[in-house]
């Protein structure tokens, strides 16, 4: 009954920690979820008032444009020239999404062939992957670990794979890692899927959460074959709005609208509006970095104390804490969960694809800070006093 297309994708790889964290719910413990890579601080008041405000502009509510209202798209197109210096033609190389995962999930339906090769990093975002599979595609995970500085080593893909490869996703800054790819590394990365053909895919969503110097752009280095997905998801904290865009070659948009006009109706316009509001202002951006830079500080530390690895993270919402040596990533997320820590996180084995490309020691958690400074500093002080092997 069901699709080849659905039952190929993989078992829910989270399902050990889920089933351990419902059991300590059941027996009246309270674990934090540091599982998902959701805010829980509430989105910026001028937003919501600003969304409330065109819910009323807009009472007859009408479909909207599927590519996003003109306004929206010059919003975005004049944030990214302030931002990263690269002007943007919001008619022809900007186009609405419902967020990134929508926009990412569908792009392979317009590029990739049965039998066509997608280049994904390993471990990464799963729609690389499953988009991959609905459109009969076979996604190349290229590992992203510490041997390859958590970016795809481009030398080690082989060339039957380029040769194939219609797509390469490249996360910077980098889920799970938060490692930022460099002007350099990016400039390479392009050429290379240039020289072969193949469309560079960049996706960008944490570009505002960073720790030091702000993350560049795929898009400084050429707009041709190559684009770039962001939303406002991590960075206004807007993940339930689910507004986001696709920026780049307007000969890609083009198609890219082309499949996307069979998909969705576009994002309601008093979210579009909202969004516009949202990138207005770079204040409440900056202050939610501190928010995350500190919780970083904190949990890195906390975990120094407990006698792991420093892994402290350089962009995004999350720390990569890797496992002490002979220490699994499911025995550290299982120890994390111990009654007297209850910190829910995602472990490295639940998050790779091609468990053969990673060695025994590339073994990590994802403790995603989205907590109450409250609950973090509850949870940071019970890692240094009770994580123990
Ligand atoms: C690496 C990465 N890309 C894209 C997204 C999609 O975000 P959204 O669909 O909310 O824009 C996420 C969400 O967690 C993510 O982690």
């Amino acid at each position: 009954m069901v699709s080849h297309r659905l039952s190929q994708l993989g078992a829910y790889a989270m399902a050990a920690v889920k089933q351990r964290t419902a059991d300590l719910k059941d027996r009246g413990f309270h674990p934090v979820d540091l599982g998902m890579g959701d805010p829980s601080r509430p989105t910026p008041k001028f937003i919501r008032d600003a969304c409330a405000q065109a819910v009323e502009k807009h009472a007859a509510s009408g479909y909207p444009p599927f590519i996003g209202s003109e306004a929206y798209r010059n919003a975005v197109a004049n944030w990214f020239e302030d931002r990263f210096g690269v002007s943007l033609c919001a008619d022809s190389m900007v186009v609405s999404s419902v967020g990134s995962k929508e926009s990412i999930f569908h792009l392979p339906e317009a590029f990739v062939d049965p039998g066509d090769r997608v280049i994904c990093p390993d471990p990464g975002y799963p729609p690389y992957a499953s988009g991959t599979q609905f459109a009969e595609g076979i996604p190349y995970f290229a590992p992203v670990n510490y041997g390859s500085d958590f970016l795809p080593d481009l030398d080690s893909i082989p060339d039957e794979v380029a040769e194939k490869a219609k797509v390469f996703w490249l996360t910077t800054p980098s889920s799970p890692s938060g490692k930022i790819a460099s002007m350099e590394y990016l400039t390479r990365w392009v050429n290379w899927c240039r020289e072969r053909d193949i469309i560079a895919c960049s996706d960008e969503a944490y570009s505002e959460i960073y720790f030091g110097d702000p993350p560049h752009s795929a898009l400084e280095v050429s707009t041709e074959g190559v684009l770039v997905f962001n939303s406002l998801s991590k960075r206004s904290a807007m993940t339930g709005y689910r507004v986001g865009w696709v920026a780049g070659d307007p000969a890609l948009i083009a198609e890219y609208r082309k499949l996307k006009a069979n998909i969705d109706t576009g994002t309601p316009w008093f979210i579009q509006d909202a969004a516009i509001t949202a990138y207005s202002d770079e204040s409440h951006v900056a202050e939610m970095r501190e928010e995350y830079r500190s919780r970083m500080k904190l949990f890195v530390e906390a975990f120094v104390e407990a006698g792991l690895p420093r892994s402290e993270s350089e962009a995004s919402m999350y720390v990569w804490q890797k496992a002490p040596e002979g220490i699994s990533s499911s025995q550290l997320a299982e120890a994390l969960l111990d009654e007297k820590i209850l910190a829910v996180t995602i472990p490295s084995e639940a998050l790779i694809g091609d468990p053969a490309s990673h060695g025994p020691d590339e073994q990590f958690v994802r403790l995603s800070m989205v907590a109450s400074w409250e609950d973090s500093e509850r949870l940071a002080e019970a890692i240094s006093q009770h994580l123990k092997f």
